[in-house]
């Protein structure tokens, strides 16, 4: 049966004290780091790249992580960020010729794949690569930035695959928090990435427990 994980988004943390930030999310209950990798060039925002998830993976030795890679290129980082200690590799299909042979890269470099869909991509588009593919992420923002609103239309897609792959992991991202947990809940999503909503709460724990038990129950 599918599990309810809540994994924050460190992009609108205090990157330069990045290791702290993270290590209280955890402590505070989080089930994965989510680390959005921006170039500038797919999205219109610039984040970090391999050397700061392998530091990152120098102070954390323990939790998962999974990499959001917003990028043109993503076969071009599949080594190094395997060498980093990433766990998920969670790429956008828009950019990339061949997906399959992508997602092969990844699993031979010993990652689990995720397929990111933005918002203007159809969810069938994944169809053809649902045997390679162990999470798809459906986006609930335009990727690029924190902090966005949440686009309850982006459900039917969460719901089309919730339906014809029961026991596929799930994953939202993009104003998710305690206002619209219910309804990504009620979709289907069991993967939740949340940024500024447990980021910047001054509870974080109770937050994070809230989303959790909405996804579970
Ligand atoms: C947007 C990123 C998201 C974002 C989430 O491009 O992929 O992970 O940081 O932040 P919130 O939850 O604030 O929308
Ligand atoms: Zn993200």
């Amino acid at each position: 049966s599918i599990q309810a994980k809540i994994g924050p988004s460190i992009l609108n943390a205090d990157l330069a004290n990045l290791a702290a930030e993270s290590q209280k999310l955890l402590d505070n209950g989080a089930d994965y780091l989510h680390l959005d990798v921006m170039d500038g060039n797919f999205v219109p925002n610039l984040t970090f790249g391999h050397p700061m998830v392998k530091c990152l993976r120098n102070n954390i030795k323990d939790a998962f992580f999974e990499t959001h890679m917003m990028v043109c290129k993503p076969e071009q980082w599949i080594p190094q960020m395997a060498d980093a200690g990433v766990n998920l590799y969670t790429f956008h299909i828009e950019p990339v010729e061949d997906v399959a042979k992508v997602s092969r890269m990844v699993q031979e470099a010993g990652m689990k794949v995720g397929l990111a869909l933005k918002p203007g991509t159809k969810v069938e588009e994944v169809q053809k690569y649902m045997d390679v593919a162990d999470l798809v992420l459906i986006m609930t923002v335009e990727p690029g930035f924190g902090g966005q609103s949440f686009m309850a239309d982006m459900m039917p897609k969460v719901e089309w695959l919730r339906n014809n792959y029961p026991n596929l992991d799930i994953e939202v991202d993009g104003g998710v928090g305690p206002k619209t947990i219910e309804c990504c809940a009620k979709s289907g999503a069991n993967w939740i990435v949340s940024g500024t909503a447990v980021v910047g709460a001054s509870d974080q724990r109770q937050v994070m427990t809230d989303m959790r038990g909405v996804v579970q129950r």
